[in-house]
């Protein structure tokens, strides 16, 4: 990543990670950035830092602006270390005269840091500080991503930094969303939300009544991951996030599973036959071949899911078990569910699933289906009986 001017003397200057696959389950293909940005103005402000590894890309950056023992202020907006790892060695080059930081911050950051000397200045929802033509207004978002969060605003530029908020997982050389080439980007947006924020969707919506509340107009949303949000993009990824976090879907349904020895595999074909026939649209989601947090973005906008899984050791596969528990982890809403799976001797598969579900809130829209070895003819009629019961509560939804 280079330097770049987003408004007049603010500075995008950040990293960029090619190579991340892995964010704590989560599959990051497209890599990420770790944003940070740099306000000249009488007084310097650098607003969150980077992770502890790329330290020195933000420090070259900076050089190319600015001595880094001339910034004034530094703006925490989030203490995870994906922004925060790197905190301690800046701290020492650049010796800020303050540290900004919600009263969340400020705890975790001495939990982080253990560091009580640094000049910490807590502040809250609306406090304002002047830069000098430039003014900065804090806007508390806690659990968005961590109870710390909060965003940072520009009056003067309308430009939001969003910390986690309206971020995607994607590392380009390209700073702005009508850049990319790539039409991914609203995959990897929705990808991001569903992995990271779905769990928080009442916060989301909270958050978007306070925006407008508050009268903040935005004509430019930097995150903390991936590209910058300008003009006209802005409006389509804050409608998204209101899509998101009211959980409005499609009439689409996921048959999500993993079988032994292909009986659990032929009711899976049978039912998602059955739905397709219903009319809904069907996505077949073998465990072994999709990543969970693919799975996940697909379950943002599904109405139902059916899980299958055969039994094994009087439990389900463990790749079904490792899905279920990320996901029951963001607890969707909005949707029905229903199981069916095969078995040898005990079956115990299909109860789990139920019992997940029910715990999660999500109705069952069928008991489930239990086959005992291999399925015969009349075991797809109870196939097909699940599908339809899906059906019939996909089209009783909102
Ligand atoms: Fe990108 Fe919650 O950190």
């Amino acid at each position: 990543m280079s330097v770049t001017e987003i408004k007049e003397n603010v500075f995008s200057v950040g990293a960029v990670d090619w190579n991340i696959r892995d964010f704590h389950g989560y599959s990051t293909e497209k890599g990420t950035t770790y944003n940070s940005y740099l306000i000249k103005d009488e007084k310097i402000a650098l607003v969150d830092t980077v992770k502890k590894e790329f330290k020195d890309d933000l420090l070259f950056h900076l050089s190319e602006l600015v001595d880094p023992e001339k910034i004034d202020y530094l703006i925490v907006n989030h203490v995870e270390m994906d922004h925060s790892g790197s905190l301690p060695e800046i701290m020492d080059i650049i010796k800020p005269e303050k540290l900004f930081c919600s009263k969340n911050g400020h705890k975790a950051l001495l939990e982080h840091f253990h560091r009580e000397d640094w000049p910490y200045e807590i502040v809250k929802t609306g406090d304002t500080i002047k830069l000098g033509k430039k003014t900065v207004t804090f806007l508390e978002t806690p659990m968005l991503h961590w109870p710390d969060s909060m965003f940072t605003y520009i009056p003067e530029d309308k430009l939001l930094f969003s910390s986690d908020g309206f971020g995607q997982h994607i590392a380009s050389t390209e700073r702005y969303a009508d850049e990319l080439n790539d039409c991914d980007l609203m995959h990897q947006a929705a990808k991001y939300y569903s992995n990271i924020l779905t769990v928080f969707s009442p916060n989301v919506k909270r958050l978007l009544a306070k925006v407008a509340e508050m009268g903040i107009e935005i004509d430019m949303i930097a995150p903390d991951h991936g590209v910058i949000w300008r003009g006209e993009s802005c409006g389509e990824i804050i409608s998204a996030y209101e899509r998101w976090c009211n959980y409005i879907s499609a009439d689409k349904v996921l048959v999500i599973y993993d079988s032994m020895w292909h009986s659990t595999e032929k009711m899976a074909k049978v039912i998602g036959s059955e739905l397709a026939r219903g009319g809904l649209e069907v996505k077949m989601l073998n465990l072994k071949v999709n990543h969970r947090s693919d799975i996940m973005t697909d379950v943002l906008d599904a109405k139902a899911l059916i899980l299958g899984s055969s039994t094994l050791n009087n439990n389900m596969l463990p790749v079904m078990a490792d899905f279920i528990t990320y996901f029951k982890g963001l607890r969707p809403k909005n949707k029905v569910v229903a199981a069916f799976g095969s078995y040898g001797w005990s079956g115990e598969a299909v109860k789990h699933i139920n019992q997940v579900m029910e715990a999660i809130n999500l109705p069952l829209a069928h008991p489930g289906v239990r086959v005992r070895n291999v399925p015969r003819p009349e075991h797809f009629e109870e196939c097909q009986e699940l599908a339809r019961a899906v059906v019939a509560a996909v089209k009783e939804m909102a």
